[in-house]
């Protein structure tokens, strides 16, 4: 089944037979979000030589700044999808709201609600690293033709039917999955063309790398401080090495390759952690299963948790099966 010649634009159609509901709509979302993918590459790669770089002067409702690119990430992803119709409702990092898309329109009869963090890692944008755009894509609950509501968002991350992450690093790649394994898809920019570089991506089972911003470490709760002095102590395949990026996205790619766990955990001056449960989590979770791996908050399944906000924050484990497993034994001290 997997060609590496094949095109992300060939692989959709062959695999669509693999989903559980075969219209062609999710087909098609799919293909817009690739679209997107390749427009933002494009300004992220011409970042210092046009005015994309800096603060944009706004922040969002969860009082971040918002970087240039952060805005027009989000409009190009927001305007690609409404645009072609085939959505019908749209959450994202940067919006306060969720977004019902052509609900008046009562020949809209979308079936698929998107949440996306349009541009991750934004800190590391004026100093040229690696960022990436994170997608969590959900069948609606509500009765199709009518406007969506918060409910058709707020939904557990064991109902996505896909999700994945485009990373603009030393190359650009989109990793997705529908449930049936992780690919992996690097652009040729010279031809503008998605190929299936790393077909049925999977996280070694144990791995030795941890990926933690450190700096938080006197705010952290005692079980995590406890796994980071494991993590650093002599012992079998220890010291682990430490490597953190910054971008979530970049980050877990990394992991995924050669095995290791990310976490964000939560501290005593964010009581939830920082990551965002439905748009940075949950997708991240589903990939992680998808590749064999784990996602946890520490004590319990990511894709378990019942949402209660479009921006709950989370605390966050995700990596190497055998890792999120230590990691989740010292929480429980
Ligand atoms: P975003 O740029 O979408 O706000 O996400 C940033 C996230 C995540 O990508 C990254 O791992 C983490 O925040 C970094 O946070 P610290 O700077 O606190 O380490
Ligand atoms: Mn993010
Ligand atoms: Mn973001």
């Amino acid at each position: 089944m997997a060609n590496k010649n094949q095109t992300l634009g060939e692989f959709i159609i062959e695999n669509q037979s693999a989903f559980k509901y075969t219209s062609g709509e999710l087909s098609r979302l799919i293909n817009s979000i690739r679209l997107a993918a390749k427009v933002v590459n494009h300004e992220v790669n011409k970042a210092g030589l046009v005015d994309i770089t800096g603060a944009a002067g706004e922040t969002n409702i969860q009082g971040e700044d918002q970087q240039k690119l952060d805005v027009y990430a989000n409009d190009v992803f927001i305007q690609t999808m409404t645009k072609r119709n085939i959505v019908c409702g749209i959450a994202s990092e940067e919006e306060d709201d969720f977004i019902a898309v052509n609900s008046q329109d009562e020949n809209n009869q979308n079936k698929y609600v998107v949440l996306i963090d349009p541009l991750d890692g934004s800190s590391n944008i004026d100093v040229n690293v690696s960022v990436g755009t994170i997608f969590s894509i959900y069948r609606r609950v509500t009765p199709v033709g009518s406007p969506v509501t918060i409910e058709d968002f707020l939904q557990k991350g064991s109902e996505q039917v896909a999700a994945g992450y485009v990373v603009y690093g030393t190359s650009t790649m989109l990793v997705y999955t529908t449930g049936h394994g992780v690919n992996g898809f690097t652009l040729n920019p010279a031809l503008g063309t998605f190929y299936l570089s790393h077909p049925n991506m999977e996280f070694p089972e144990d791995g030795n790398i941890y990926s933690v911003n450190e700096g938080n470490y006197t705010h952290f709760p005692q079980g995590v401080k406890n796994y980071i002095k494991y993590c650093q102590a002599e012992g079998e395949g220890r010291p682990y090495t430490s490597r953190y990026i910054g971008s979530l996205v970049s980050d877990f790619h990394r992991n995924m390759i050669k095995g290791g766990i990310y976490f964000y955990p939560k501290s005593s001056k964010n009581e939830a952690g920082k990551l965002r449960l439905l748009y940075e989590c949950n997708p991240m979770a589903f990939l992680a299963e998808q590749a064999n791996g784990k996602a946890s908050d520490g004590h319990m399944r990511i894709m378990n948790i019942d949402p209660k906000e479009l921006h709950q924050r989370i605390p966050f484990f995700a990596g190497s099966t055998k890792m999120v497993e230590k990691a989740e034994e010292f929480m429980k001290e």
